[in-house]
Parts: structure tokens; sequence; C-alpha cells
């Protein structure tokens, strides 16, 4: 017979977005997904979800455009954690939806995370950081991450993580087109080549050298997705060139799209190009790097459960 869990009453934690300053893509494996090198970063746009005690799992979701069935990473993230902690438990949860999804932002990811570090205090469990990570890994590449925080360099799928200095840049915008990009298709869009294991590890040192040394500058970032992606959705280059020709001093794209994000060096620029982009059907967010200390204080009081090292 499983235990039943002990609940705690209702609260309520953020669940923040990311982006990728940079992503390589260094080739195909074996198993279908890609090996990747880039330098993840959370920034301030978040979600909002809220933990209840209740009989069974449930999901509600403010807005109608995001499943809340067994498809949604919440649910396949409670019912995980429940299996792997050998409790019977439920939960009504309620997610208050920002970030674009699908975005490029790790929105959904960012989701799957807190709703393990959730549950783990709704349901009053405390599962080691090592086990945490290896759930993160099976509901997504980029779930680790999110275990994490500030700005990181992920390897392997993604999942492979290492503390980089923080970058700091307080004057940013986030600006999403009205479509969807799905990442599987993204990643089948490469083409990328079969590498071999010494031609994986040198460029993985090129990557890494890189990702140190990583300014924020246009010319030290790069989206192997974009080339592909442009091609297909060209509302992203119109998004990208309106925001540098509005002054600018990075527009890139995120992830796998749709989401753009800039960088600008002065508030009043970064207001007169959002001011420039209502003309167009476009969301926009206001947002800034948000750090690693700053993330794990924001998930108070679950932040004891984050793993200290990567
Ligand atoms: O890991 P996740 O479920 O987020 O990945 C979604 C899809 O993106 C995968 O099914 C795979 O097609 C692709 N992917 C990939 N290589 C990665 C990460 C994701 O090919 N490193």
């Amino acid at each position: 017979m499983k235990r039943k869990a002990a609940m705690s009453e209702t609260f309520t934690l953020p669940s923040f977005a990311k982006i990728n300053w940079t992503l390589r893509v260094l080739g195909k494996r074996p198993d279908g997904f890609h090996e990747l090198c880039t330098v993840f970063q959370t920034v301030t746009l978040s979600d909002s979800i809220s933990f209840s005690p209740s009989e069974t799992v449930s999901l509600t979701i403010d807005v109608p455009s995001v499943p809340t069935d067994d498809s949604n990473l919440i649910i396949k993230a409670a019912k995980l954690l429940a299996a792997e902690a050998g409790i019977e438990a439920g939960a009504a949860i309620g997610l208050e939806k920002r970030i674009p999804s699908p975005g490029g932002l790790g929105g959904g990811s960012s989701n799957a995370a807190v709703a393990l570090l959730g549950l783990s205090r709704l349901w009053d469990i405390r599962p080691a950081p090592e086990d945490l990570l290896k759930m993160a890994t099976a509901l997504g590449s980029d779930v680790p991450f999110f275990l994490m925080g500030g700005t990181a360099l992920g390897t392997g799928r993604g999942e492979k993580l290492e503390a980089l200095d923080e970058i700091e840049e307080p004057l940013m915008a986030v600006v999403t087109p009205r479509f969807g990009i799905s990442t599987a298709e993204a990643f089948s869009g490469l083409n990328a080549e079969n590498l071999t294991t010494s031609a994986l590890e040198s460029n993985l040192v090129i990557c890494r050298r890189d990702a140190e040394n990583l300014g924020i500058r246009q010319e030290d970032l790069v989206n192997d997705f974009e080339t592909s992606v442009l091609v297909k959705e060209p509302e992203i280059a119109e998004i990208k060139r309106v925001l540098k020709e509005n002054g600018a001093r990075v527009a890139q794209m995120s992830g796998s799209g749709a989401s753009v994000f800039a960088v600008f060096d002065k508030e009043e620029t970064r207001q007169t190009t959002l001011e420039a982009l209502n003309e167009f059907n476009w969301r926009m967010f206001a947002v800034a790097t948000l750090s690693r200390s700053s993330y794990r204080e924001a998930l108070n009081p679950c932040h004891s459960l984050l793993p200290i090292s990567f």
C-alpha cells in the first residue's frame, strides 16, 4: 500500500522564463537528440503556479491555448514525482500563464521544474538533489536548468550544466510573434550531421571557451536555428530588424524560436523601441536578467531542495 502524502497549505511560486544567449547545435546523436552547447539565462518574465491540497491531481490554466491534460509537463511532473516517492497524492494546481508558449523561452520546462519543487513541498517529501535532476532530465532537455537558474552552460541534450560568471543586463525586452514553432520540427529542419566523438570533443572545447568569454555584442552571439527558422518565418527577421533599427544593442532569437530577445544600453531607447513596436501584432515584455541567487530566493521556501552544485 502506498503511503498517503501529508499536505501543506496553499502556496504560490514563480516560474521564470529563460533565453539562450548563444545556442550551437554541434551534431546529431544516435538517439535522435542533438548535441548542444548553449548559454542559458533566466530572465524576470514569469508564470505563477499555485499548489493546493486535493485528493486528485488537477490543473487549471488561465489561458485556453495551453493544454491541461496529461500532455502538460506539470501533470507529467506530478505523476513522476508521486511514483518516484512511492506516494499516493493529489494537488490542485493553478497556472497563471504569461510566458508565451511555445516561444523558445522554456516556459513549459520551467513549469515542470517548479512543479517538482512545489509538489515536493506540498507533499512534504524531500527528494535528493540528484533524484530531482534525474526526474527533470526525464521530463525534458531544458528542465534541469530550471533547478539552477542564473547564467549556465548547457551541453549534451542541454541537461549537463555548469555555472558561468553571471551576465547582468538590466535593460532587455522579449518580443514574440503570434505563432509558435515546434522544437522537434526546428531540430529536424537543421539536417545536422552525425559527429565522431573526437569532432564533438574538439567542437565542445571551442564552444566552452567562447561561452566563458561571451560578450553581449551581436557579433558574439550565435543561434544555429536562426538560418533555417528565419527563412521559414521571415516575421522573426522583421522583429530583429525593427529592434535593431530602434537602437537595440543585440536582437537575437531565443531557443528554437519564435521569441526574440533584445538588449538595450539606455532605458529611454528601450521605451521608444517598445512604443515603436506597438504598431505590430507582437507580444512584448520588458525584462532583465535574473541572477542565480535571486532565482533561488524567489523560489523560497522550496529553494532548499535545489541542487547546490552541478
Ligand atoms: O527534451 P525535449 O522533450 O524538450 O525535446 C523536444 C524535442 O526536441 C525532442 O523530441 C527532439 O526532437 C528535440 N531535441 C533534440 N535535441 C535536443 C533537445 C531536443 O533533437 N538536445
